[in-house]
């Protein structure tokens, strides 16, 4: 079910189109991250939901209530709207200690002083701090103050949290550590979470679903596996992570799928499904399109003979390769030119040929020209 639903939302400082035209659902529970790289709008699209910034134009609801709509002359203030907010800076008030910061927002909700003990001290048991109410702030460390920030954020038990970089002031073990908390935590609250990053792999580890984000618009939405393995902008593909790409052109075309004649592999001949298509429209382009195809690394299988049976192999040379601990890295040349994977597979000695094969339905097909 639809729970918090974005429409058309622009916002613009002086010339810079921060959020240019977004559209978005969010389902109740949800795990749901914005996903881009610096100015891309990804907080002040989060400020917008929680009303700490008005929208140029659009709306915004949560379940049927719209809580800002610039056409309709809505504006509900952000204490009003049933949502939590971790700040990038955690933005506590150092002169209080921890009891007071998560009490604050029950105090500007109105709520009674007796009742403010029995929510807060649950709320700090949540995130780990039982025993921590009478510290001062600034006596806490880096991860201990973002649980604060955590516990301020769910202490009036909102429906929905948001959540800016809630995670990256952490160093990296601690992240991590973090990062299985907050998804354990969203877990056993049950709470919908708006979550911001720039950073791929926290989005493709703690999301149910990612939006990607490029220059205040949305360039695809999916689950993590979606958006990695069939990216559907050239910007979505590339920003996720590495890509093998090979270039070519498109030999033949029938219902399933194609077929493209490598340039840089001495001609040989992959076969690509209608799936890896960024678009159906690419099926009916002309034979003769000069293509890339695209597979993640790690989805290449690496054979030290030509594997019996299977179509989609193109040999290549073992230049040099890395024990990198859990997987080897091989550097290998082809058509002169070289390209990094990833293999389990012990390297034969450098300077042999190898194989690689490219699962027909693991392959994106790009248009080059
Ligand atoms: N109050 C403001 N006044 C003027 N420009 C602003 C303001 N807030 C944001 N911007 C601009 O809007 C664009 C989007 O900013 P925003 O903070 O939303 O990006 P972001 O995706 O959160 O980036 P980061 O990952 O660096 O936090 C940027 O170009 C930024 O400089
Ligand atoms: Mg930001």
């Amino acid at each position: 079910m639809s729970f918090l639903r974005i429409k058309g939302l622009y916002k613009h400082f002086g010339e810079v189109a921060a959020v240019n035209g977004i559209d978005l659902e969010v389902n109740e529970g949800e795990f749901f991250t914005l996903l881009g790289s610096s100015g891309c709008g990804k907080t002040t699209t989060l400020r917008m939901v929680g009303g700490l910034e008005k929208p140029d134009r659009g709306e915004i609801l949560l379940g049927d209530r719209c809580i800002v709509s610039q056409s309709k002359g809505i504006f509900i203030k952000p204490e009003k709207r049933d949502m939590g907010m971790v700040f990038q800076s955690y933005a506590l008030w150092p002169h209080m200690t921890v009891f007071e910061n998560v009490a604050y927002p029950l105090k500007v909700r109105g709520v009674k002083r007796a009742q403010v003990a029995e929510k807060v001290l649950p709320a700090l048991e949540l995130v780990g701090l039982a025993g921590y109410e009478d510290r001062p702030v600034p006596a806490l460390s880096g991860g201990q103050q973002q649980r604060v920030a955590l516990a301020r954020a769910l202490v009036f038990s909102p429906s929905v949290l948001l959540l800016d970089e809630p995670l990256s002031n952490l160093d990296a073990r601690l992240r991590e550590e973090m990062r299985r908390e907050l998804k354990d935590l969203q877990r056993r609250v049950g709470v919908t979470v708006l979550f911001v990053t720039h950073d791929q792999m926290e989005a493709l580890s703690l999301s149910d679903r990612i939006a990607i984000m490029n220059h205040g618009q949305l360039e695809q939405v999916g689950s993590p596996e979606d958006v990695y393995y069939r990216p559907s902008t050239s910007f979505a593909r590339d920003f996720l992570g590495r890509i093998f790409a090979l270039s070519g052109r498109i030999a033949s075309v029938s219902e399933q799928g194609l077929v493209v004649e490598l340039r840089d592999a001495g001609g040989a001949a992959l076969r690509v499904r209608r799936e890896g298509l960024p678009s159906s429209a690419m099926l009916k382009r002309a034979v003769g399109q000069q293509v890339m195809v695209a597979i993640r690394p790690e989805q290449i299988a690496v054979w030290p003979s030509p594997p019996d049976g299977q179509d989609n192999v193109v040999a290549a040379t073992l230049k040099s390769s890395q024990f990198l601990g859990d997987h080897y890295e091989y550097t290998v040349g082809i058509g002169g030119e070289s390209r990094v994977i990833g293999s389990a597979l012990r390297p034969p000695p450098a300077g042999q040929q190898i194989f690689l094969e490219l699962k027909e339905e693991e392959i994106t097909l790009w248009p080059t020209a």
